[in-house]
């Protein structure tokens, strides 16, 4: 440690409950984990017609992510899956071919819904995209945040104790994963 984790959150909406939850879990995570965010407003639609020349901001974009040890992907659910600007992202970082920039970053997700499903579905597609694209994943634990008016201030307090231990929790057991990632453990025998 220090490990440099970037941080995509899967909303472009003013007012996100999902950027509200990545503030909290900021504040919440070990002191070792040293965040960016990864900004994903600016991308244009991606098409493979860039591919030989891509635009500046795609370019920072994936410098960006090149230069992180982790990411943390933290997203809504559009219609049971990812919302269209994380896709898009997700697809600017992987091109061009043999180029893609999330190989190998230790990664981990999360999200938060108004309703009771806590973006589940999402993150079971986002994790199909992660595994296609060769990058280690925590497992466990899943955090599908269900969040219910007041749980997480503007700021990213949060105000339920029990809710503040788990996300705190959770950011302990991804500091733990990077490190193990990052080092190479034999198996047992
Ligand atoms: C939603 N929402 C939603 N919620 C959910 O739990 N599952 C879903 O499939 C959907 N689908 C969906 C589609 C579209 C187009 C919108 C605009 C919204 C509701 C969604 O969880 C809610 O708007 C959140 O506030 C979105 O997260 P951010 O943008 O506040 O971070």
């Amino acid at each position: 440690p220090p490990y440099r984790v970037g941080y995509i959150v899967g909303s472009i909406s003013t007012g996100s409950i999902n950027r509200r939850l990545s503030k909290a879990l900021l504040k919440l995570a070990p002191e070792e984990l040293v965040f960016t965010e990864i900004g994903i407003a600016d991308l244009p639609l991606y098409s493979r017609d860039y591919d030989g020349d891509f635009p500046e901001v795609a370019r920072d974009f994936k410098a960006t992510i090149a230069a992180q040890q982790a990411l943390l992907f933290v997203t809504p659910e559009y219609n049971r899956s990812v919302p269209g600007a994380l896709k898009n992202a997700i697809d600017w970082a992987s091109r061009p071919y043999g180029e893609n920039v999330i190989a190998r970053k230790a990664t981990a997700v999360i999200g938060a819904s108004p309703g009771p499903i806590g973006t589940a579905v999402a993150q079971q597609q986002l994790r199909s995209m992660l595994s296609f694209l060769q990058a280690p994943q925590m497992n466990a634990p899943e955090a599908y945040i269900h969040l219910t008016p007041g749980l997480i201030e503007d700021d990213g307090t949060v105000t339920n104790e029990s809710t503040e231990a788990f996300l705190r929790g959770f950011m302990v057991s991804f500091f733990e994963y990077i490190e193990r990632v990052l080092t190479v453990v034999p198996a047992p025998r």
